[in-house]
């Protein structure tokens, strides 16, 4: 069955087309971001304009290079929550009035549950297993029990891991996404030339606080200013990326002895960072656990992943009406609409 995936939570405007939620026939991703760089990070706006602008041109493209009509198409999965609402909508909206003309499903997928999805479409993994998904808005331990039982271990309290290093990116003059422009100067720069902290959560061993981390970096690039004393960025750009991966790592690791888990997988954005990918490659050798990475051309936002959970949506009975609605906010394991 092939599910024809829409993705606009954010700001790339994205549609694929995907066969039994593991076999990628397209995966076609129009991106603001350059646009979006000249602002020093997502301006909804322009997302949303964008988003109307190129949405039935993707699309099109997306069943053009997957070799087929919308009538070869099962369903249509599309992005409905979390994220930007006038980016969201676009989606939505597009998505409702092609299943009413073409008479197809229609069905509503979680963001970050598409993330985690994304490893389906490079292995034939299969639930239960333990996921971290660290992205641009959310960080989760996230027990997967099933393609749609979900159990949240833990998260963010405040920022997001994809949000602390983008906001560390800035506070350095690094390029937007932060995430990217840390990971690509760190490897020249020295993990142990600043101390930043590894902040914990009291009582909630699972959960993440990166506003701490975010502060220290602030204050210090502050400080040097003032005193006029010069740091190396990369050294500075090292040692934070060192400490997000490190309280990432601690926490997963910690979640999956405590409950039994030896299957572990990264999702979302941060996936694609290089410490924390070889981090988790020692972490899972040392207890001899399983690791599946998202290939790294799914490890941000694309409709690839979105159809691979659509068609595991679609067997467990989802189903939206013409009256879907698009949500800043939802949780990955109580979905409603
Ligand atoms: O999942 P995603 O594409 O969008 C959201 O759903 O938020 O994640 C975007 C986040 C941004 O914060 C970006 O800086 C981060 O992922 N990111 C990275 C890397 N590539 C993207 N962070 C660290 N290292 C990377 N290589
Ligand atoms: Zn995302």
């Amino acid at each position: 069955m092939k599910i024809l995936g829409i993705e606009s939570s954010c700001d790339e405007t994205a549609a694929a087309v995907v066969e039994n939620g593991r076999c990628v026939k397209s995966n076609i991703i129009a991106s603001s971001l350059e646009e979006q760089k000249l602002y020093g990070g997502v301006v909804p706006e322009i997302a949303s304009r964008r988003h109307a602008e190129s949405i039935s041109a993707v699309v099109s493209e997306a069943l053009s290079q997957a070799e087929c009509s919308i009538n070869d198409i099962g369903a249509i999965a599309v992005t409905f929550a979390p994220g930007l609402i006038g980016s969201l909508l676009v989606g939505v909206n597009f998505a409702k009035g092609l299943a009413v003309s073409a008479k197809k499903p229609l069905v509503p997928v979680h963001h970050l549950r598409s993330h985690i999805a994304a490893n389906y479409l490079s292995s034939s993994i299969e639930p239960p297993f333990l996921c971290l998904v660290v992205s641009g808005g959310h960080s989760h331990i996230a027990a997967v029990n099933g393609y749609t039982d979900y159990k949240v271990i833990g998260k963010t309290r405040d920022d997001a891991a994809g949000e602390a290093l983008d906001k560390a990116g800035r506070a350095m003059g690094l390029p937007y996404p932060g995430g990217i422009s840390i990971d690509k100067i760190s490897p020249s720069g020295n993990p142990n030339a600043f101390d930043f902290p590894h902040p914990k959560v009291d009582g909630a061993p699972y959960d993440f606080s990166f506003s701490g981390l975010k502060t220290a970096i602030i204050n210090t690039v502050h400080n040097s200013q003032q005193k006029g004393t010069e740091i190396r960025t990369a050294d500075l750009a090292a040692s934070f990326q060192k400490s997000v991966v490190f309280c990432l790592i601690s926490n997963l690791e910690k979640a999956a002895l405590d409950f039994g888990y030896n299957k572990i997988v990264l999702a979302g954005g941060v996936s694609a960072n290089s410490l924390l990918r070889s981090e988790s490659e020692k972490m899972c050798k040392r207890h001899g656990w399983d690791l599946q990475l998202p290939l790294l051309k799914y490890c941000g936002d694309n409709a690839a992943m979105v159809a691979a959970q659509g068609y595991y949506e679609y067997l467990a009975g989802t189903r939206a009406g013409s009256n879907l609605n698009a949500y800043a906010t939802m949780p990955i394991d109580i979905v409603k609409f």
